[in-house]
């Protein structure tokens, strides 16, 4: 008995307990109801009478000795445990994941930055407009074909109508509204046309819509104030040329083209070989939309411009397809982050 007992504390002092599974393990064996502590305990009975108090008291020191094991493995695990589950303060954290600047983003801070340079406000406006601020102060008349179901997208149509602005020169009949020239400013923002979605057109795209009013703001102003543009977004070599065009709201007006930006003017299939490219169109503001912005035409002239967006950064980063840039697609977006 005394061998049996001795052999069982050797080998509940060399057991291995790393695990809750060891540990339950252990209990099975050495503390539960058929463990082999258990056993001896019940051979207790055939032990000679006079043996019986010594072997009793080591059988109870056994049993102390395996529920003390026991218990210091099970505070051992618990510890342990809790280790793992602390902060690991020395860790390298997890890189976040860098997001980029939308091409058309990078585009409009540039253009906004070009023109801030030379004394330009930004003014912005709603993208729900009425009648009077997107076409009627604009000198649009009543049946003018760009009022048309075909071009806006009306949200109330009857006596007080209202719609999608179709540009930003709304955005500039609110500012001659509410200011004195001399006024300098422009307005980028988004507008909505009722297109039918396409690698060339959009049911929505960005402007920049540019507007000065002074005493003596002349044509050359404007050419002057078009061609520092051209040059600081395409490069000192870059030329622009006029050509007679039409907008209600301007007289005269024109359409601008800048020299291809691929082929510097000899021709090329982006410039389908007349060396040019359309960017933006402008002219002088028309007297009767001064007029309707209660500002003075006899005393005030002024000069107004409106590009896209989406054309200059085509230009800038030969994007031939409009819908890239509102799919959302990270391979594309992806190449307008800066290197890292
Ligand atoms: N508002 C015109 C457009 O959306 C652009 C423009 C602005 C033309 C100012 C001339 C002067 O097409």
């Amino acid at each position: 008995m005394n061998d049996k007992i001795t052999k069982i504390k050797k080998e509940i002092d060399g057991y291995l307990i790393e695990s809750k599974q060891h540990l339950e393990d252990f209990r099975i064996k050495f503390l539960g109801s058929k463990s082999v502590v258990k056993q001896l305990f019940g051979e207790l009975k055939s032990v000679p009478n006079e043996e019986k108090r010594t072997v009793g008291q080591l059988l109870n020191g056994l049993r102390e000795f395996a529920q003390g094991t026991f218990d210091k493995a099970q505070e051992n695990l618990a510890d342990n445990q809790g280790e793992s589950q602390k902060i690991d303060l020395s860790r390298p954290a997890d890189q976040i994941e860098i997001g980029a600047r939308h091409p058309l983003s990078i585009v409009r801070s540039e253009i906004i930055e070009i023109f801030s340079r030379i004394g330009f406000s930004v003014s912005e406006g709603p993208e729900i407009e009425d009648d009077w601020h997107n076409f009627s102060a604009l000198n649009f008349p009543p049946e003018h074909p760009a009022r048309d179901m075909q071009d806006t997208f009306f949200i109330e149509k009857g006596e007080e109508e209202i719609a999608l602005r179709t540009h930003t020169s709304s955005v500039q009949v609110r500012v001659m509204e509410n200011s004195k020239p001399p006024i300098r400013t422009i307005s980028p923002g988004r507008v909505y046309r009722n297109e039918a979605i396409s690698a060339r057109a959009h049911c929505f795209f960005h402007q920049v819509e540019g507007l000065y009013i002074d005493k003596n703001v002349s044509f050359a102003d404007l050419k002057q104030t078009l061609l520092y543009f051209a040059k600081e977004m395409f490069g000192e070599k870059a030329q622009i040329r006029l050509r007679p065009s039409y907008f209600p709201f301007t007289e005269p007006s024109a359409e601008v083209d800048i020299s291809c930006t691929i082929c510097s003017g000899k021709g090329c299939n982006v410039c389908k070989y007349s060396g040019w490219l359309e960017i933006l169109g402008c002219g002088m503001v028309d007297p009767n939309v001064l007029e309707a912005s209660n500002i003075d035409s006899k005393e005030f002239t002024g000069f107004a411009f409106g590009m896209g967006v989406e054309r200059i950064a085509q230009l800038k980063y030969r994007v031939n397809d409009l819908r890239l840039y509102s799919e959302n697609d990270l391979r594309f977006l992806k190449q307008f982050t800066p290197e890292m």
